[in-house]
């Protein structure tokens, strides 16, 4: 099966330390994940799922919202690391959203799962649940769109995880950015400044994986 998103992890960054962080999945999850690197389906890279495994370890979230399911590997290994957890997902690929679906039955997590088809853009203008947990991975050009919504849909307390803001080192100044990169890499910078600047978030960016930020919502 071919599909039109592409893993883009061999030019993905990688910090130093990127050689210590191995997940520890189940067998089935490792398989999954296997399969879909060889399929080049998008998914986190050891680094950044690593640390997001670790945040749900240590948050023990009851609600999470996923945008960006891919296939549903992320979202399989956060409910594996919150057996309280119940998860909402968005993936607008039909293909992707469906065997994702297949995928959360498979490991016994459909029951967990709320896996929506269509666009995050609309999903979080429509919903009115509250989340501890927002694990954002999807079109990065809309991650600035996206924030005030989600700071909304946040709990006090509540933690808000968005991949790849580095974005191959173009946002972080390490590597030249390509012209056709230019507005994505603006939008992302944009995303960055709107973190630091909104007083209701404590926020930390991370040299992880592909650049990972990391925000509290505080109680004010
Ligand atoms: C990097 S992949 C997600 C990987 C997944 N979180 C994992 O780690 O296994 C990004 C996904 O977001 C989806 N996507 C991109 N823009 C979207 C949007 N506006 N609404 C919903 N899904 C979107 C893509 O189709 C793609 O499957």
């Amino acid at each position: 099966m071919d599909y039109a998103h592409f893993d883009t992890s061999a030019g993905e960054r990688k910090s130093p330390a990127a050689q210590f962080n191995v997940p520890a999945l189940s067998p089935a999850l490792a398989a999954l994940r296997k399969s879909a690197f060889s399929r080049l389906i998008p998914t986190a890279d050891d680094e950044t799922l690593c640390f997001l495994l670790a945040q749900v370890s240590a948050l023990r979230p009851s609600s999470i919202l996923e945008l960006g399911t891919a296939t549903g590997i992320s979202g399989i290994a956060m409910l594996q690391a919150a057996p309280s957890a119940v998860l909402d997902t968005v993936e607008r690929d039909e293909r992707f959203y469906a065997e994702a679906v297949s995928n959360f039955g498979a490991a016994g997590l459909s029951h967990r799962v709320n896996a929506h088809l269509g666009d995050a853009a609309e999903f979080i203008a429509e919903n009115r649940a509250a989340y501890d947990l927002i694990f954002m991975d999807c079109a990065k050009v809309q991650y600035v769109k996206y924030l005030p919504r989600l700071v909304e849909l946040l709990n006090v307390g509540g933690v808000l995880i968005a991949d790849d803001v580095l974005l191959f080192g173009y946002v972080s100044g390490e590597t030249p950015v390509p012209p056709k990169r230019a507005a994505l890499v603006r939008h992302m910078r944009e995303f960055l400044d709107a973190l630091r600047a909104d007083g209701r978030l404590v926020t930390s960016v991370l040299n992880i994986g592909d650049g990972v930020s990391f925000s509290v919502k505080k109680n004010n």
